[in-house]
């Protein structure tokens, strides 16, 4: 692939060279990386899990469950063997993401069960979502919603970058003369994060309350952008995709939760100007955008906010 400033070079010449089809198309593919995926076990990771493996990325699944990464993994090499894709490694590994020592612990032993390979490319989905009225609400509650939802988002991202410069230091210490220099400054390339927002952290949903959610949910999305300005210049995108209401086990137990459940989903499907809610193979795309180093090179901080048109009215 030529680099950027290459093409805007040759893009201004009288007469432009003819570019290969790889210099035009985007590849998708992710050979050769691992990417950490949180909330491994939850249902919108299942559709993206899938599609990493299918575009030849190795996964390493992180939640809190032992069984439910068990029952995943498993149902992931079935995966594979039915859709006849080569061996790629799963692994598993119960993690609280609120608990930065943990992800810390957790993130260093990953390239051990992967070759050595450190993961580049992160597709952060842990998180859940309470109703309950501000008035109620139990302050550690709502402290415990946010450090997982919000605190979690950071320690996973600082966790992964930290690992990934001290091995390029590392790296470029055993093969510079001069040790000073090659402790400057980090350079990475092709390493992308994408954090799971909502679009609950642009606007408030109605009618079910759920104010620490949503606040922890605007803060996924402007960490996103503070941690894309700061890491711009090692080579790290930071990136949020912002879903509207999606038909996974989440939003399935709100809707089964209450008698009041089907009314509610008729509520929210009323005010989507697409009329329904969004199936998880709908984010897909959106995911191996931003992972793509070739199609979103130029893309970070950004939040992607996909939910039917909700937003719009
Ligand atoms: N379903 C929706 O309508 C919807 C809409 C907008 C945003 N989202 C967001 O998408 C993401 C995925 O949601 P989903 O619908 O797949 O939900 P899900 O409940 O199916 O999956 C979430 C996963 O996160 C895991 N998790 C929860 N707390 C954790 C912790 N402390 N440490 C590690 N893992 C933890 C859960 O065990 C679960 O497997 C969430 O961040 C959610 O807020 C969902």
């Amino acid at each position: 692939m030529t680099n950027t400033s290459n093409q805007v070079e040759s893009a201004q010449q009288d007469h432009p060279s003819i570019p290969s089809l790889s210099d035009v198309l985007p590849s998708f593919r992710l050979d050769g990386h691992v990417t950490i995926v949180t909330g491994g076990s939850g249902g919108l990771a299942h559709t993206l899990v899938q599609a990493l493996l299918a575009q030849g990325s190795e996964v390493a699944l992180l939640d809190l469950s032992v069984e439910r990464l068990e029952y995943t993994a498993r149902e992931l090499q079935e995966f594979i063997k039915a859709n006849k894709l080569p061996k790629l490694n799963v692994s598993t590994w119960p993690c609280d993401i609120g608990d930065a020592a943990i992800v810390d612990e957790v993130v260093r032993a990953i390239p051990l069960k992967h070759n050595g390979i450190v993961p580049d490319k992160l597709v952060h989905t842990a998180g859940y979502c309470q109703n309950t009225p501000a008035l109620d609400y139990d302050a550690r509650q709502a402290e415990l919603l946010v450090r997982v939802n919000l605190m979690g988002s950071m320690y996973i991202c600082q966790s992964m970058s930290r690992l990934l410069m001290q091995r390029s230091q590392r790296r470029r210490s055993v093969s510079s003369e001069d040790d000073s220099a090659a402790e400057a400054c980090p350079q990475l390339s092709n390493v992308s994060y994408v954090l799971i927002g909502s679009m609950s952290g642009c606007i408030v949903n109605n009618p079910q309350p759920q104010v620490a959610y949503n606040m922890a949910k605007a803060g996924v999305i402007h960490m996103v952008k503070s941690l894309a300005c700061e890491w711009a210049r090692y080579g790290i995108r930071v990136n949020s995709i912002s879903p509207g209401y999606i038909a996974t086990a989440l939003t399935k137990k709100v809707i089964s939760g209450s008698p009041e459940g089907a009314a509610l989903q008729q509520e929210w499907t009323s005010r989507v100007p697409m009329g329904r809610m969004a199936d998880p193979r709908e984010f897909v795309g959106a995911m191996l955008y931003l992972l793509s180093s070739s199609a979103s090179s130029y893309t970070t901080g950004e939040n992607l906010v996909i939910d039917g048109g909700y937003t719009c009215w």
